[in-house]
């Protein structure tokens, strides 16, 4: 694990943000034709203003970078509001020139889900890999929808998401009953042959999670700590996710 730090005054949301997109957009400037692992919720939503704002702003250029998100809900398509492939569209690829088929989410809507899982494997693999994949953070160190488990996941596959997992994605749903039960998500393996990870963590509320990913034990209970053996993993955090460190 790579130490990374950066101090600014006050190291809130918005710096966490600024760093972040910026390690992106180093890595894009360095490969333009990279491959992007990308992530959903709530954290990254900032990362993705500040490179839309890059773009924008003619620092940027997407026409040869390629995207790989780590999950999407079972049931779920872009004609709903709360998949994950709108969400990427509507925080990201509707803003830049990437060229939209070479952006993939799992399908959420399939006859055969180990088919879908296997062909997931496949597309990252002919894409040559993954040259930089952005993380979150579950409140129960989840990371993609790799669970607590008693094992690590190696490939894409079809997980039941945890009690924990409904009730922090619950905010995004208009109830609680509409949270999909289901998702498929890259396997821990497919995330950890990425060759540089990179997490974007913030708030109080995940103090406590940061501590025992990154400071505990690597066992399959707190799924992110398996991080701690990446050899290029960069943690960007505010304060507050820091603050028990
Ligand atoms: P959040 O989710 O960014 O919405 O907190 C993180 C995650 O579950 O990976």
């Amino acid at each position: 694990m790579k130490g990374s730090a950066f101090y600014e005054n006050h190291f809130d949301y918005d710096a966490m943000s600024r760093q972040a997109a910026n390690i992106i957009a180093a890595q894009v400037i360095l490969k333009p034709n990279c491959v992007l692992g990308l992530a959903t919720g709530g954290t990254p939503v900032g990362t993705y203003k500040e490179l839309v704002a890059k773009y924008a702003a003619g620092e940027l250029d997407f026409s040869q970078v390629k995207t790989v998100n780590l999950d999407e809900y079972v049931g779920l398509d872009e004609t709903s509001d709360q998949s994950y492939i709108y969400f990427m569209r509507s925080n990201l690829f509707d803003h830049v020139n990437i060229d939209q088929n070479f952006t993939n989410v799992p399908r959420g809507i399939v006859d055969d889900a180990d088919a879908e899982c296997q062909r997931y494997e496949e597309l990252i693999a002919s894409y040559g890999g993954i040259d930089l994949q952005l993380l979150g953070l579950g409140p129960n160190g989840h990371i993609g929808f790799n669970e607590p488990d008693d094992h690590f996941p190696v490939q894409t596959h079809k997980v039941t998401l945890t009690d924990a997992t409904i009730q922090a994605n619950k905010r995004f749903f208009e109830k609680e009953e509409d949270v999909p039960r289901y998702a498929y998500t890259m396997g821990i393996g497919t995330i950890m042959k990425a060759k540089k990870i990179l997490m974007v963590v913030n708030g109080k509320g995940k103090a406590e999670i940061v501590k025992r990913a990154f400071f505990g034990p690597v066992t399959p209970e707190v799924p992110a700590s398996i991080l701690q053996l990446h050899p290029d993993f960069t943690l960007v955090a505010d304060e507050d996710a820091l603050s028990l460190i």
